[in-house]
């Protein structure tokens, strides 16, 4: 067995650190650290190795990953609907793509810790006025104020809180009668208008149907209690490494690290350094771990993040998100899917349709067009058919609201609208709506997939 370097949770101080905050206070800092670090871990090995081991079915085409949520979780829109919005559309999501690709889903939201933003620039300017730039509400505040904008250690308690609060909601949600799939109607939410909304219900009759033919023929008492409940993990970028070491706790089944903050944990594109803080702390936990791939990601880099995060190969522990923006998937999905050839990796691939198509509309928001979304993701598929390898996932930005921030889609929304219901602290979201058709566009791309692979085998 190749052993891991030896690593402790405090060796990213070490690192070059980017995109984080330089408290003021190193009292008040280490206050906070001491109490979190007493605190209960939000997840538990068991869980995070049980994700990690549904990633590796992920990774050999055995079940599709779908990760989504919000941008920037905020403490005020904090609701137990807001929960149960996001989780139902995620359902929702999951069922029709296993319902129409006829592949398992492995659901992680973006949630209960998707707190830390990095930032393209590190000052905003507003009229002429210069303040720091907001980093999500476990660092500062979104006020356009001096006083808001001061880093406080003290909001890493609250989104501890917060995020406790939320898995408390979800893990109720995800055994509690909630998800069993014979409340699929019940999970129809706002869509009562559009093509989609016809689609999702009449599959929803279908299965209702074949739910009915199965107690009929008598399902045993094993398969109904999977039918009753869903897998559901949570995720987030690890960007504050304060708040990860604080949490960071020793899995007493296996003696090693892991992250207590979530079950899944990314380094974003902007904190992948291969010698900086943020890969120095991911690389010693054991959680499954994501990394952002953008346009700058070089092969070399990728080499030595692949080494450096999964030094024993293992199969579901390391997932990459190909973020390059719809007509960028060709020049720079292939090059790296030749890295991962060469270096024999075994990854996830999946695919981020949202970080690299933000645009400014022509009223001044910043939008994603829904069509650069889907062309994206389309682009991520074709290029894993021709590459002969594996579209694991997609990994998105969404919520179960009615918002207008993304452009487009069947009730589509305009540059005009997008002042109407523009409620995201940070990127724009795909709204319940879209979320669905996006979800019909992966389950087309992967029955076509199924198929073409069918004929392959004769
Ligand atoms: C994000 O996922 O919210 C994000 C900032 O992504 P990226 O690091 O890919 O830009
Ligand atoms: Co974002």
């Amino acid at each position: 067995m190749t052993m891991a370097q030896a690593w402790t949770k405090s060796d990213w101080r070490n690192k070059p650190r980017v995109q984080m905050p330089d408290y003021l206070d190193a009292d008040a800092l280490g206050a906070v650290e001491a109490q979190l670090a007493k605190y209960p871990p939000l997840v538990f090995a068991g869980e995070a190795r049980k994700l990690k081991s549904a990633l590796a079915s992920v990774s050999r085409g055995e079940a599709f990953l779908l990760q989504g949520g919000d941008c920037a979780e905020s403490f005020a829109e904090f609701s137990a609907d807001t929960i149960r919005d996001t989780f139902k559309v995620m359902l929702q999501m999951a069922m029709v793509l296993t319902y129409g690709a006829k592949v398992p889903v492995v659901k992680v939201g973006r949630m209960a810790g998707q707190f830390a933003k990095p930032r393209s620039a590190p000052t905003e300017v507003k009229d002429g006025v210069e303040l720091p730039s907001y980093r999500g509400d476990i660092i500062n505040e979104l006020e356009f104020t001096p006083e808001a904008r001061i880093p406080d250690p003290k909001k890493m308690l609250q989104a501890y809180t917060q995020a406790a609060a939320s898995l408390n909601l979800l893990r109720a949600f995800s055994t509690g009668g909630y998800a069993d799939v014979h409340q699929v109607h019940a999970w129809t939410l706002g869509f009562t208008e559009g093509e989609k909304a016809a689609q999702y219900r009449e599959m929803a009759n279908n299965i209702s149907a074949a739910l009915d033919f199965m107690s009929a023929a008598g399902v045993t008492q094993e398969t109904a209690h999977t039918l009753q409940s869903v897998d559901f993990y949570t995720s987030h970028e690890a960007l504050l490494l304060e708040y990860e070491e604080a949490l960071c706790r020793i899995d007493s089944t296996s003696g090693l690290p892991v992250a207590g903050s979530g079950h899944m944990i990314w380094i974003g594109d902007r904190t992948r350094q291969p010698d900086g803080a943020h890969v120095e702390f991911a690389r010693g936990v054991q959680n499954p771990i994501g990394l952002k791939c953008g346009p700058t990601t070089t092969a070399e880099d990728l080499k030595v993040l692949m080494s450096k995060l999964n030094p024993t190969n293992e199969a579901g522990r390391l997932t990459l998100i190909a973020r390059f923006g719809a007509g960028n998937v060709g020049e720079h999905l292939p090059r790296l899917i030749k890295t991962v050839k060469d270096e024999g990796a075994n990854v996830v691939w999946t695919c981020d349709p949202m970080h690299g198509n933000t645009i400014k509309s022509s009223t001044g928001y910043k939008t994603r067009p829904f069509d650069s979304v889907l062309r994206e993701v389309r682009e991520f598929f074709a290029i894993h058919a021709s590459e002969g390898t594996i579209p694991g996932g997609v990994h998105f930005e969404m919520t179960g609201k009615d918002v207008t921030e993304c452009t487009g889609g069947v009730r589509a929304v305009t540059d005009e609208d997008l002042s109407d219901r523009y409620h995201t602290a940070c990127d724009p979201r795909l709204n319940a709506s879209q979320s669905l058709e996006l979800a019909f566009l992966v389950s087309e791309e992967l029955s076509a997939l199924r198929e073409e692979r069918n004929r392959a085998a004769g």
